[in-house]
């Protein structure tokens, strides 16, 4: 057990506990981390379901551990726009945290995208001097650069760091060093090229997937991939999962039920 399985958290009855919003930080000109005023025992790679009366709950990954959890919130559509208008001392819902969470191992890599980063932030300090690679689209949009100042920055547009992908960046380095498992998150394309360069190069990897969510407890069935319930058997799956996962990189369903493309997917607002 690590130190963040320790405290035991949740109401126990599946309601929303309200708790205080203790600290807001900007991350960057998208993302705000909003501490809570509650220590949460969580294992990284899990996630809260965040209440917002009148607008329902979302999902968001622990970003940060200790005595004020923290969430990572990007700006999209109407929810987040609604936590962004919230002030220190405003109440929200919480449920969780759920989902399995990443395993453990040593000799890892980390690579993470965009607001991938967040579930990865825990399980990076967590780890035994992990290689980690950390991409946006442009050095404004980076995310926790200065939280890890070892990681290795990819930028799109080559405004810091190694210029290009972040698989771009994987492939160089796994001529060069061998890794037991990669850790990833960040857009589906990206996760799907990082378990294809993994399959190729014989190593494991772990990718922290998502899909719409209502209950994130694994009754509506709603997050369901091939089988898999997105909330309940992961968010994180194993390479044998990935594996025989047809929709992974692919499809995934709307908030109506409809399945998309995962890039009209990743595009849609629901407002
Ligand atoms: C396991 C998991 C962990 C997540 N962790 C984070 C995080 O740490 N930081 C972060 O910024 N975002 C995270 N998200 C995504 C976050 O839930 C959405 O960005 C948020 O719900 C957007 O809501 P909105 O009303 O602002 O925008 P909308 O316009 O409603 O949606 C924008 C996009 O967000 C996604 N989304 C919306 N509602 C849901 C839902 N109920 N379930 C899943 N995805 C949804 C869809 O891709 C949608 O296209 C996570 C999602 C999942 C499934
Ligand atoms: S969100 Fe209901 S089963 Fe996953």
């Amino acid at each position: 057990m690590n130190e963040l399985e320790h405290v035991h958290m949740g109401n126990g009855h599946g309601l929303p506990e309200i708790v205080k919003i203790e600290k807001i930080v900007d991350e960057n000109r998208n993302a705000k981390t909003f501490f809570l005023d509650k220590r949460i025992g969580f294992k990284p790679g899990q996630f809260l379901m965040v209440w917002i009366p009148g607008l329902g709950e979302k999902p968001f990954s622990i970003s940060y551990a200790g005595a004020m959890t923290g969430i990572t919130v990007y700006l999209k559509g109407k929810f987040t726009r609604r936590l962004f208008e919230m002030n220190t001392g405003d109440r929200i819902g919480i449920r969780g945290p759920y989902g399995n969470g990443f395993t453990l191992k040593g000799n890892a890599c980390v690579v993470g995208g965009g607001a991938g980063i967040a579930p990865l932030a825990p399980l990076i300090e967590n780890l035994d001097d992990p290689y980690v690679i950390l991409g946006a689209k442009n050095a404004d949009e980076l995310l926790f650069d200065k939280r890890f100042p070892d990681a290795m920055i990819t930028t799109d547009d080559g405004s810091k760091g190694f210029s290009g992908f972040t698989t771009e960046l994987l492939k160089n380095i796994l001529k060069e060093r061998a890794f037991d498992v990669v850790y990833t998150c960040g857009p589906e394309i990206m996760m799907k090229k990082v378990f294809e360069i993994c399959e190729n190069a014989g190593i494991k990897c772990q990718a922290s997937l998502e899909r719409y969510m209502k209950c994130g407890i694994g009754v509506c069935g709603h997050c369901e991939i091939d089988g898999f319930r997105v909330c309940k058997d992961g968010p994180v799956f194993s390479s044998e999962q990935l594996r025989i996962m047809e929709s992974f990189g692919k499809t995934a369903k709307l908030k109506n039920g409809e399945k998309v493309s995962i890039e009209d997917y990743t595009r849609h607002r629901y407002e």
